[in-house]
């Protein structure tokens, strides 16, 4: 949620880092390799940019590995996908876990196999005490699909139309839990949200990188939490500066 009458130069890190983790794709035909090469490098990269944030002091990181659209594309990259997300939750979640992260899903687990589903839900629940790091995983994730399931919640409960409120609306959200993302970075130089937190991020900073995902290391993440720290959040009020200037003329 924006924070009414706060004009600053953030200086400081942000609270919530989320990721599009795009460019695997364009990764693998640069190398000559076929595009599930691409989702290899991309879902091990997972692990070096966790680390990154988790030592810059991000308390909550959001990656967003599959959405809702991508379920159009060919059977076999798709499977593909599935495949490396069982993997990576085999091979990753001890280390997740001895390290005091913990992992959390926002999206749709009703279109996985049902033991990929469990995977996900027994790492959820492993690691669902610890503090150090929130990392979510966005999979089969919609902006627009989650909106739409918030106001089904919110009818179904008979909530009154004059009771609705932002806060109402944020509570029935995957995120209900979670701060608004403070600095949203996409990957592989698209410039598009591509139905990410579509509500949540109504304030967050966006930061470009034209690096392909599997090549975006923690040197880029740096450049990403630099250039959060340079910007001006105002939300919608004057900025401090101008503020100062305001009342010193009116003063005079
Ligand atoms: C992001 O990389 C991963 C997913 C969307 C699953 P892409 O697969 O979109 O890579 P490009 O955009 O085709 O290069
Ligand atoms: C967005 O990337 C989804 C993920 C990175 C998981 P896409 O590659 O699917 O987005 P578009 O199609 O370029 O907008
Ligand atoms: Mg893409």
């Amino acid at each position: 949620m924006p924070s009414p009458g706060h004009a600053s130069v953030t200086g400081d890190l942000p609270v919530h880092v989320a990721i599009i983790m795009d460019g695997n794709g364009r990764w693998a035909a640069q190398q000559g390799l076929p595009r599930i090469a691409g989702h290899e490098r991309g879902t091990e990269n997972i692990r070096r940019v966790t680390n990154a944030a988790a030592e810059a002091g991000i308390d909550y990181l959001t990656l967003w590995a599959f959405s809702t659209e991508n379920w159009s594309r060919p059977l076999e990259e798709v499977a593909g996908i599935m495949r490396l997300l069982g993997e990576a939750l085999d091979r990753e979640t001890m280390e997740l876990h001895r390290q005091g992260a913990q992992l959390r899903h926002i999206g749709s687990l009703e279109g996985l196999a049902p033991d990929l589903r469990k995977s996900v839900e027994d790492a959820i629940e492993l690691t669902k005490d610890n503090t150090r790091l929130k990392l979510t995983l966005a999979f089969d994730y919609g902006g627009r699909q989650e909106v739409v399931r918030a106001m089904q919640e919110i009818v179904r409960a008979g909530i009154p139309a004059d009771e609705i409120t932002e806060e109402t609306i944020a509570l029935h959200l995957y995120t209900c839990d979670m701060p608004d993302p403070d600095l949203v970075i996409r990957t592989s130089g698209e410039h598009r949200m591509s139905n990410f937190l579509i509500w949540q991020a109504a304030y967050a900073e966006l930061h470009f990188s034209p690096v392909y995902w599997p090549d975006f290391g923690p040197e880029h993440l740096q450049l990403a939490l630099d250039d959060y720290a340079s910007r001006e959040r105002r939300f919608g009020n004057i900025s401090a500066e101008a503020a100062a200037l305001t009342s010193a003329r009116g003063s005079r």
